[in-house]
């Protein structure tokens, strides 16, 4: 069957950033902003994005582009026994989409409450005990909070509608679920710079403060925040990129969809600071008290600044309809590269079939975040997953596309077929840069966690969060060994005395 097409460039742009423009951009990577030092964050994670996020971008589209495969095939490409390492992407981000759907479900209540900003008196209080009617602590689950969970259902109809025909039917979707929240959001900075106080917020933003940088923690934050944000080691951008002709531009292609995601970011941080200064100065407060509110960003403080402005209906309104049209991408993402990938295996199923399997179980499986105490395994699980997985599949395959593979092929065909050139520097990224800085975070973050159990939790709830990690890694292992006995035993069928390892 002829593979399914992008029906142009700007349409697979678009859909690569919008998985990877999400509620990284909007809710995290400003939140970080505030609690690792304001301006002085940019400094790591423009380093981030420019040793490890470009490189590791371009790779994974090259690699897409030139097998024409979802990541088990491609990598199956690269070198024949791991194919296993796609199934660790591809599970990895199965497991985020699972929850980061839940988020959306919370959006999509507030979105609904908006109307009648429900929160104004207490904020606080409205999401912990209002909407996730949180339970004490992770030991009592509490049960299924139903509204969550219904809320979740329709997210998942709505994303399954995204994407019940492929390529194609993502290819019209993302004409408004990309430009859309952008316009949104400039909305937002509109009403954000006709409010006293804007400026505040800003220069807390813009502010340096230079001693975090001797905070290795803020350098960890930046990293996996560039590989979160441009959706990288899920396998994702592999299987989008595998349906553009294997002629079309790499390198552009690249760069427009890194600077377009971090510019997002920047943006959105003036659009969150500008709001925050403005409710500091209403409130009598601090921005950077504020803004150290972690991930209760989107959902406490927000929601509190939105609810002094004028009209604050349609403002909260607009504001949690950018947060769902921004995620939503994002997650049908997922959803269309496990598909792409499976169907490149079997024909057992249509791809409209494996995307509503696919939405099914994810839609399962996230009912665990939708319990009473579903905060609390979101956090956990969002830590493991984003701290190693994906940090992992970094690592991995930074090695098998530059070491067992060669960067210099592969930088070869980017050259090939590309109009701007990319120098010798992106080898070394990729064979020495990419593996060395991960495996440096990974080596810290595990020591952290070996200081300190992560936020304090049970052992029995951190458990939950190792099998995160724990269990794709040995599919990966298995698969990896497997495959290598048979491809051994293939070679000594065909020619017992030659090598086996280099057939
Ligand atoms: N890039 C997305 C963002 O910035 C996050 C993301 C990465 C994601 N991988 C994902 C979301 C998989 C859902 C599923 O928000």
């Amino acid at each position: 069957m002829e593979r399914a097409r992008w029906a142009s460039r700007t349409v697979f742009v678009l859909a690569a950033v919008g998985s990877a423009v999400g509620l990284g951009n909007v809710w995290r990577f400003p939140y970080l902003a505030g609690k690792y030092g304001g301006g002085v964050f940019l400094v790591p994670y423009l380093l981030a994005l420019f040793v490890v996020g470009v490189p590791v971008l371009m790779m994974e589209f090259a690699i897409g582009q030139k097998m024409q495969q979802g990541a088990i095939g491609s990598f199956t490409k690269l070198h024949p026994s791991w194919g296993g390492l796609g199934v660790l992407a591809l599970l990895s981000s199965f497991i985020i989409v699972c929850y980061y759907a839940v988020v959306m479900a919370w959006s999509l209540i507030y979105f609904w409450a908006s109307f009648g900003v429900p929160w104004a008196q207490d904020p606080q209080d409205y999401f912990f005990t209002h909407v996730l009617q949180i339970t004490e602590s992770v030991d009592t689950i509490g049960g299924i909070n139903w509204p969550i969970c219904l809320s979740l259902l329709i997210v998942w109809v709505l994303i399954y509608f995204c994407v019940w025909r492929g390529v194609r039917s993502v290819g019209k979707v993302v004409w408004l679920t990309v430009p859309m929240p952008v316009f949104l959001l400039v909305i937002l900075l509109i009403r954000a710079i006709t409010l006293p106080g804007f400026l505040d917020g800003w220069a807390f933003y813009l502010t340096p403060v230079w001693s975090a940088l001797l905070d290795a923690e803020v350098w960890i934050a930046a990293f996996s925040q560039i590989f979160f944000t441009l959706t990288l080691g899920f396998g994702v951008m592999v299987a989008y990129a595998s349906h553009k002709e294997s002629r079309d531009d790499v390198a552009k292609d690249t760069w427009v969809t890194a600077l377009i995601n971090s510019g997002i970011s920047l943006f959105a941080g003036f659009v969150v600071f500008g709001i925050l200064g403005y409710m500091a100065t209403s409130t009598h407060t601090q921005v950077a008290e504020l803004a150290a509110s972690g991930p209760g960003l989107a959902f406490v403080v927000f929601p509190e600044a939105l609810s002094l402005m004028p009209v604050p209906w349609f403002f909260s309104a607009v504001f949690f309809l950018t947060l769902l049209l921004l995620g939503i991408d994002s997650a049908f993402s997922v959803v269309e590269a496990v598909t792409i990938t499976i169907l490149d295996t079997t024909q057992r199923w249509t791809s409209n079939t494996l995307s509503l399997l696919i939405c099914g179980s994810a839609c399962l499986a996230g009912v665990i975040f939708t319990t009473r105490a579903g905060l609390y395994f979101l956090d956990i699980v969002d830590h493991f997953v984003t701290n190693y997985n994906l940090i992992i599949v970094g690592i991995l395959q930074a090695i098998l596309a530059g070491w067992l593979y060669g960067a210099e092929k592969l930088r070869r065909y980017i050259n090939e077929v590309s109009d701007w050139r990319v120098g010798r520097w992106w080898n070394r990224a990729i064979q020495w840069s990419v593996p060395v800085v991960l495996a440096t975070l990974l080596v810290n973050q595990f020591w952290n966690e070996l200081q300190e159990p992560y936020e304090g939790y049970p052992a029995w709830a951190l458990m939950i969060g190792w099998g995160m990690v724990l269990l794709p890694c040995l599919v990966f292992f298995t698969l990896l060994c497997t495959s290598r006995g048979r491809i051994r035993a293939r070679g000594e069928d065909a020619s017992p005395r030659t090598s086996p390892g280099r057939r």
